[in-house]
């Protein structure tokens, strides 16, 4: 049980292979589509980072930076993404939240963007429905790009194989680096 009285303390470091099955069963138990694993994928293959913040040995959040995107036309159809880093997947599991671990990770995603030659930094939030987010992002210097929402959508897969399919609105937001 951790002490109240301490101050939190993780370290916020890229995936590794050896992690990820442990990752996977924190963050996503029971989704046999892999997200965890496909992030993780998107760094080996060198389009972004996976960033994980560990409390001792547990996975406590994380997010992907992609080094551009997103790749939904509802965005890249209006502004241009291409020297835009992306930020997806974002996820503070719920006993650690509000203890600065997304506000850490996503300034660590930052400083590689920038240092990856990207010049500004963006991500998709729910408009409506997910307001904590949206106002952590303002508070981080995310502004809202002013051209309306749209619908994303995503799979996950159970242990029959059975596929289900989400939507969220969402609404662009992104901030200079
Ligand atoms: C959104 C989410 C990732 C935020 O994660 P988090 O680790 O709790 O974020 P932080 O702790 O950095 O910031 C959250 C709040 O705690 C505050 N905070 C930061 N450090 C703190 C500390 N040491 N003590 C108290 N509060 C703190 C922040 O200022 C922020 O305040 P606000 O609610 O007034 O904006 C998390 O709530 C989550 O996983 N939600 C579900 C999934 C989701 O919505 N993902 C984002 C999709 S876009």
């Amino acid at each position: 049980m951790d002490d109240p009285e301490k101050p939190f303390e993780f370290v916020v470091k890229p995936a590794d292979a050896v992690q990820i099955d442990c990752v996977h069963r924190i963050f996503s138990p029971g989704d046999y589509s892999r997200p965890q694993h496909r992030r993780y994928e998107v760094q080996s293959n060198g389009e972004g980072v996976y960033l994980i913040a560990w409390h001792l040995e547990t996975p406590v959040g994380g997010f992907l930076v992609r080094w551009s995107g997103p790749q939904d036309e509802a965005v890249s159809a209006r502004i241009d993404v291409a020297n835009s880093a992306f930020l997806e997947g974002g996820l503070t599991i719920d006993e650690y939240r509000r203890k600065g671990v997304a506000t850490a990770i996503i300034g660590e995603a930052e400083r590689l963007a920038k240092e990856h030659g990207c010049t500004r930094i963006g991500l998709e939030v729910g408009s409506s429905d997910n307001p904590d987010a949206k106002r952590l992002y303002e508070k981080l210097g995310y502004v809202d790009w002013g051209h309306g929402d749209f619908t994303i959508r995503w799979g996950s897969m159970d242990a029959e194989g059975n596929t289900r399919m989400d939507a969220e609105v969402v609404t662009y937001m992104d901030k200079p680096l």
